[in-house]
């Protein structure tokens, strides 16, 4: 039986890298997935891979920093369905750059998807959520959450409120029956990570680092967040779940 039969499920940034992946298992799994991308074209090449492999799903244009953006896309959910059980806020952008140089203009671009946009889709989405009967809202964070890395301050310090976010929602919303939990990648390679893990040496540093000594595959992410879509965590709010093959668990 499919884990999410009847379900319809929302995902940022679902264009590509990890939210693509999320939004094919997700329709692997019986969902009406609504994929939403900043890049419009991406998102229909999600969907169109989903429904090619008889699944469902409806590409959706939108950028999280935008608010009329995000207004705009669940009032099309809302049309469709009235309802979402499942919202992964997985869009995220860095930009790499020593802290002392970083301007405010990187600054504010990075806090403007990783941070507002998580906060703009987790207040606007939580009626469709509430209608739902039994939401599940799932943040990306990073094992940047809780690791320090060189030019990485800017992003660390906005995947950390990430996750502080979920506790503090997972409190929240439980009233509602929603729940709202954390996946927490470590490096995976994306187009996010493309540039950083071409370098040889970059590259085998990070995979001498993590105990399963290697990198994580977007399916890997995607699998954990089904477990939080899924009944199967019916029980589980306010948690995280590093999906790191171990990097944070090493001293
Ligand atoms: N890859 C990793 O190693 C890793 C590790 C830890 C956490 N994460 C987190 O995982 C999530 C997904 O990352 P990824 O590696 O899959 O990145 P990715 O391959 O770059 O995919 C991210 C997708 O989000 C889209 N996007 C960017 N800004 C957006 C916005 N304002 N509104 C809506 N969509 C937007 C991107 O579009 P464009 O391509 O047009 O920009 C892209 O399609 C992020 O939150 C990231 O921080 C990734």
């Amino acid at each position: 039986m499919a884990r999410l039969a009847g379900r319809v499920a929302l995902v940022t940034g679902a264009g590509n890298g990890i939210g693509r992946a999320i939004a094919e298992v997700f329709g692997a799994e019986g969902a009406h997935v609504y994929v939403t991308d900043v890049d419009g074209a991406a998102a229909e090449v999600s969907a169109q891979g989903i429904t090619t492999a008889g699944g469902a799903a409806t590409a959706l244009t939108a950028d999280v920093s935008r608010g009329q953006d995000v207004t705009q896309m669940f009032r099309t959910v809302a049309g469709a369905h009235n309802r979402l059980h499942i919202i992964v806020n997985n869009a995220g952008i860095n930009v790499r750059s020593d802290f002392r140089h970083l301007t405010d203009a990187d600054w504010v671009r990075i806090r403007e998807v990783n941070l507002d946009g998580v906060i703009r889709v987790a207040r606007d989405g939580f009626e469709l959520l509430r209608l739902s009967g039994a939401g599940s809202l799932i943040n990306v964070a990073s094992v940047m959450t809780h690791r320090g890395m060189r030019q990485l301050a800017g992003y660390s310090a906005t995947k950390g409120a990430v996750a502080a976010l979920t506790r503090a929602l997972a409190v929240e919303y439980a009233a509602f029956n929603i729940r709202v939990n954390t996946v927490a990648p470590g490096f995976v390679e994306t187009g996010l990570t493309e540039r950083v893990l071409r370098n040889p040496m970059f590259n085998k540093a990070l995979i001498d680092r993590t105990p399963m000594r290697r990198l994580g595959t977007p399916v890997d992410i995607a699998r954990a967040a089904l477990f939080f879509a899924s009944d199967d965590s019916g029980f589980v709010t306010g948690a995280e779940l590093a999906v790191d093959g171990g990097m944070t668990a090493q001293l």
